[in-house]
């Protein structure tokens, strides 16, 4: 039977980059990288508009969805963000800083890929070969592979997780996590856009193409989340990284709550206009604070077509204000895989060692990645924690 010392399975962002790692610190034997994609690192090349936003200078734990939030802050208290950017800059690859410390590359999402790939120097990269399973042998395991049976001293699973079947998102990993008797969270899609009834879909499709800076809000027991970023309308509804931001904390059934104009009482400032400019309309009125198209829809919304500013009582500029900073929507749904940037939930983090991501019960298994519980917001998050916590395993094997 062919043998490895490791086998990593997966050659996205965390098995690239463990890879990597392994062989710069100096090997560890035979490393075997296998992957059943064509091309290593698939969803990096098409992430962040093919630029990918390869980390966050603001990465810290409370950035991370988990069951436990403190797991991630030991992998990623070694290894930083500004530990990969170094790297960039070692390359030779030219970023930007876009927004809220989100690092992009001025060029093409290929030269993080080609960077991973150079410093994995030695590892061997095998494409085109699924993952079958892993099942602990007396001397380690057996990996169970189209191409036949692999054994390992050690095993890395850096599968990912469910988010576009079409790119080769399996969900294996949570199998054989399952298959060694590890805890899984239950796993469902993040930073994907919500659906919604098709009465708000009326109101929506003839703004296709309006944006705002908006505050998106979500309540869940007692606590609330928000984010202020942007949003967009689109034909299919609402859309823009303010609406994927709270999806991952939206469970079915809940409400978001969509403040258009965060830094204004529109309802106030409304009152403030009506004594001083009392006969425009209450939609041009709004224009001041929103774009033309999207103040004429929401005065439209409220009954207030034609009418003057002076003419309405607070009652009705309440309504009015009510819609723009606090209007209340309960998507249907979400676009689910398919569109989904990230899944969360995966192998629970009680059964993984933080420092080493390590399987506590299984000596020689290793999860990272998207795999794990562990799941950032958007903003370059998620491929960081891939590189956090595969430096933390590749320490560790
Ligand atoms: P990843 O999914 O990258 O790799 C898993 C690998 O395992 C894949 O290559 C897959 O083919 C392989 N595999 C799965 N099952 C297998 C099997 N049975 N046999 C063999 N191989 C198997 N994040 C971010 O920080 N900044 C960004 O800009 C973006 N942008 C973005 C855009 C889009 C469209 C998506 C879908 C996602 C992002 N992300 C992102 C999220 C980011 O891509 C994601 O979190 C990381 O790629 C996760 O890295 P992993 O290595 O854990 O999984």
């Amino acid at each position: 039977m062919e043998k490895a010392d490791i086998v990593i399975l997966g050659a996205g962002a965390a098995g690239l980059f463990c890879a990597g790692s392994i062989m710069q610190a100096g090997g560890a034997g035979r490393v075997l990288v296998l992957d059943h994609a064509r091309k290593p690192g698939e969803k990096i090349r098409i992430s962040g508009g093919g630029r990918c936003n390869f980390t966050n200078l603001a990465t810290a734990p409370d950035r991370f969805l988990s069951h436990n939030p403190r797991f991630c802050a030991s992998a990623l208290a070694g290894f930083r963000a500004a530990d990969f950017l170094a790297m960039v800059d070692r390359a030779g690859i030219a970023w930007h800083e876009k927004t809220l410390g989100q690092l992009f590359c001025d060029g093409s999402a290929q030269q993080i890929i080609d960077m991973l790939l150079s410093r994995m120097d030695g590892a061997e990269l095998r494409l085109k070969t699924s993952v079958d399973g892993v099942v602990r042998e007396d001397s380690g395991f057996v990996v169970a592979t189209s191409a036949g049976p692999v054994q390992a001293r050690q095993v890395v699973v850096a599968t990912g997780g469910k988010s576009i079947p079409k790119m080769g998102a399996t969900g294996i990993g949570y199998d054989i996590a399952a298959g060694f008797g590890l805890p899984v969270i239950a796993p469902r899609a993040g930073l994907v856009p919500l659906t919604f009834a098709e009465q708000e879909l009326d109101r929506c499709r003839p703004l296709a193409g309006v944006s705002v800076e908006a505050e998106v809000s979500h309540v869940h027991g007692k606590r609330r989340t928000r984010f202020r970023d942007g949003l967009l309308f689109t034909h299919r509804g609402i859309s823009g990284p303010a609406i994927l931001q709270i999806s991952s904390f939206w469970k079915p059934g809940e409400e978001i709550t969509i403040d258009m104009v965060p830094d204004v009482d529109i309802a106030q400032a409304l009152r403030d206009q009506r004594g001083q400019a009392g006969r425009i309309a209450p939609a041009t009125a709004l224009g001041r604070w929103l774009p033309g198209r999207l103040a004429e829809a929401v005065a439209a919304d409220c009954g207030l077509t034609g009418a003057r500013l002076a003419d309405q009582g607070n009652a009705a500029l309440l309504t009015l204000g009510q819609r723009v900073n606090r209007w209340t929507l309960r998507p249907v749904g979400s676009e689910g895989w398919r569109t989904a940037e990230v899944t969360i939930g995966g192998v629970d983090t009680t059964a993984l060692d933080s420092r080493s991501m390590a399987a506590r019960s299984v000596p020689g298994l290793y999860f990272i990645g998207e795999a794990v519980d562990v799941t950032g917001w958007l903003g370059g998050y998620n491929f960081q924690w891939a590189w956090a916590s595969a430096h933390a395993a590749a320490r560790a094997v």
